[in-house]
């Protein structure tokens, strides 16, 4: 599951994430230490919902120069997935 995480994470999120660093969005190392893992799920399947709705989410956008993520159409499966892979990251 870790594997495919990364595999779906290296195609789909790396335009605007890196591992390990800031780049146009948060670095997702340590991720799990800051957010919920429902708060990732929500960012990875309905960030649109997330970026009208949650106030951390408002304050990211700010501190990012109004960049916005975009919603890359994951599945649930393939959400959880990177998600695992985020844990992984330290
Ligand atoms: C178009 C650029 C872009 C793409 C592509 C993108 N993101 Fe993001 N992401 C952002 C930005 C910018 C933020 C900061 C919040 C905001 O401004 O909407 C963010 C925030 C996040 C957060 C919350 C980070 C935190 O510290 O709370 C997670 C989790 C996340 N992205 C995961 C992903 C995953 C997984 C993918 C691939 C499926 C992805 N993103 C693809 C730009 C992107």
């Amino acid at each position: 599951m870790v594997k495919q995480g990364e595999e779906i994470y290296k195609a789909k999120c790396t335009a605007c994430h890196k591992p390990d660093k800031k780049y146009i969005g948060p670095a997702p190392k340590g991720i799990l230490d800051r957010r919920s893992p429902e708060f990732v799920m929500n960012m990875i399947l309905n960030p649109e919902k997330m970026i009208a709705e949650n106030a951390i989410v408002k304050q990211m956008i700010a501190e990012n120069n109004g960049a916005v993520m975009a919603n890359q159409n994951l599945t649930q499966d393939e959400a959880r997935a990177v998600l695992e892979y985020f844990r992984t990251l330290k």
